[in-house]
């Protein structure tokens, strides 16, 4: 997810409870083959640590030229697959052609298919099940027909963006569709799943290989986590929530330090600042915060608090709320 899912975020749900497979934000091909002094740069977006591998890195843009030149360029940096966003359905970026746009340009996705396959990794495709409709039959086969190794499909067509309740039927559809065509790729569903048992049962209901969890784990960032931890977390006290924020601050600072603006990370702070009493003033304390020490101070300072509530109603151990450090 834009803005989102980068190497620490990714790095957070991972320490939580690992999905299978991760996947970077969107990039086009002309920053993933962008230069810097001449040489090849390295993009935010395409920073990441080992322990996120198996790591898919997700492409978009309209050039076959480049994509062949992104996926070369992908597999030389470690990156265990190529996925190519033909379900973004912004307006500016569909009207142009690309992301959801392609589902109108059949033979150009197909071009781009074919040219990210040039990379040598595995390539899937991730979309929408058609443009002003479900149009499921037409453009899933179509995709499928092109060899890819998988296909995530996102149960709304471009034109709801994000409105109405995914359709989970024509995402069943996409998998009975890839069955009767014999084709080897997996068919993965995407859309408003929000825990792991969620996903099992998605699975089984609609014949599928996979689910796609995007915003899910900013309710659970142990959506993934398997046996007792699974779908805690949006119970968990308000010393687990703060111990799993200062983990992601903590990283967010080493890894990108000035180089990227703190102000950014307070997108996070609803995630872990809810469902405890007084998350509400601590998270206005927190939005008023400008640096990662002021931060820092502000969490010390109502950790102490709780602490000092602890003794006064007979000790309760922290030692048994950590999360993770
Ligand atoms: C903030 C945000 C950023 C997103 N960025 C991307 C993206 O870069 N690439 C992509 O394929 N989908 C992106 N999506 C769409 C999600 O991957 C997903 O398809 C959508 O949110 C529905 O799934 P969910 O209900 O599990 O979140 C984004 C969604 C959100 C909310």
């Amino acid at each position: 997810m834009e803005d989102v899912t980068d190497t620490v975020f990714r790095r957070i749900v991972g320490l939580c409870g690992r999905p299978d497979l991760f996947f970077t934000e969107f990039i086009h091909t002309d920053v993933v083959l962008a230069k810097r002094r001449g040489r090849p740069g390295v993009t935010p977006r395409l920073v990441y640590s080992p322990q996120e591998l198996p790591l898919v890195a997700q492409i978009w843009g309209n050039d076959p030229s480049a994509y062949a030149r992104a996926a070369k360029r992908l597999a030389s940096m470690g990156f265990s697959g190529v996925d190519i966003n033909m379900g973004c359905p912004v307006r500016k970026i569909r009207k142009k052609g690309a992301c959801a746009g392609l589902i109108r340009r059949p033979a150009l996705a197909a071009e781009l298919i074919a040219a990210a396959k040039e990379g040598g990794l595995p390539v899937s495709v991730k979309t929408r099940t058609g443009y002003d409709r479900h149009d499921t039959e037409r453009w899933v086969a179509h995709l499928l027909l092109q060899g890819i190794d998988a296909l995530t499909v996102h149960g709304r067509y471009a034109e709801q963006e994000s409105d109405e309740p995914a359709n989970w039927n024509e995402i069943g559809r996409a998998a009975a569709i890839a069955r009767e065509l014999g084709v080897e790729t997996a068919v993965v569903g995407n859309g408003d799943v929000t825990s792991r048992a969620e996903i099992a049962e998605r699975c089984r209901a609609y014949g599928l290989d996979g689910v796609m969890v995007g915003r899910g784990v900013f309710v659970d960032p142990y959506l993934f986590a398997a046996g007792e931890r699974a779908g805690t977390f949006p119970r968990a006290d308000a010393a687990q929530k703060l111990d799993l924020l200062q983990a992601h601050l903590r990283l967010y600072r080493d890894v990108w330090g000035a180089t990227r603006n703190y102000e950014i990370l307070k997108k996070f702070y609803k995630i872990y600042l809810t469902g405890f009493p007084a998350a509400e003033s601590l998270r206005a304390r927190l939005n008023a915060t400008h640096d990662y020490e002021a931060a820092e101070a502000v969490i010390a300072d109502f950790l102490r608090g709780i602490g000092e509530c602890d003794v006064a109603a007979g000790g309760a151990s922290r030692a048994e709320t950590k999360v993770l450090r």
